[in-house]
């Protein structure tokens, strides 16, 4: 029963990564040189807007699961890899590399809701205004996008670090030596 549910964690979390990250790469490398070839502007914020709005739905979802996974496997990493009693979390490369992945997964979230919820809907607003027709620099454009590449570049840079941080703990040959 105890590996079962160890492995639905891990797929749980494996599948929460992939909802995540996958949506990610869609969109810059998919949707953003995609939708300059919609010349229509109205038509192109809306869009955006739709697939923005979609994306923050599936990748939500995935770090929800990501969450759940995650705290299953934290809570039971003792018993799963038969740690012997009075061995402390940082005696092992395990407690390290799970507190370096936490403290990298919070400025992750940072960066990431700071697009989301902050960046990216001004983008949006400015290049709605700029459709109707409204009194909007180039220039305001510009900073906005460039300040939303940083933010989705870097987060999604972290976010494949924070992989590798997981797969480390994963991996029990290097992650349950002494510290
Ligand atoms: C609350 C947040 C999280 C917690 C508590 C958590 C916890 C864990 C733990 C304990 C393991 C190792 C399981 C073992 O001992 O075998 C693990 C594996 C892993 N984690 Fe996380 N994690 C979290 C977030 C993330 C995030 C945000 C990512 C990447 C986007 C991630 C990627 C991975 C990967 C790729 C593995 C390896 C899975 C495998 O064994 O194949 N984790 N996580």
């Amino acid at each position: 029963m105890e590996n079962f549910l160890h492995i639905a964690a891990v797929w749980l979390h494996v599948l929460g990564i992939a909802l995540f990250v996958g949506p990610q790469f869609f969109l810059a490398f998919a949707w953003v040189p995609a939708s300059r070839q919609i010349e229509d502007l109205q038509t192109r914020v809306a869009a955006m807007r739709t697939i923005t709005t979609r994306f923050g739905w599936i990748g939500g979802i995935g770090l929800f699961l990501i969450l759940v996974g995650g705290t299953y496997l934290i809570m039971t990493w003792r018993d799963y890899h038969n740690i012997v009693e009075g061995t402390a979390f940082f005696d092992l490369r395990y407690g390290v590399v799970f507190v370096i992945k936490m403290v990298l997964l919070v400025v992750m979230i940072v960066l990431v809701g700071l697009h989301m919820f902050v960046v990216g809907p001004s983008q949006v607003d400015a290049m709605e205004e700029q459709a109707r027709g409204g009194a909007v620099s180039e220039k305001d454009i510009r900073r906005l996008r460039i300040t939303s590449m940083v933010l989705s570049i870097t987060g999604l840079i972290l976010t494949l670090v924070i992989m590798g941080f997981g797969v480390s703990l994963g991996a029990a040959e290097y992650s349950l030596q002494q510290f």
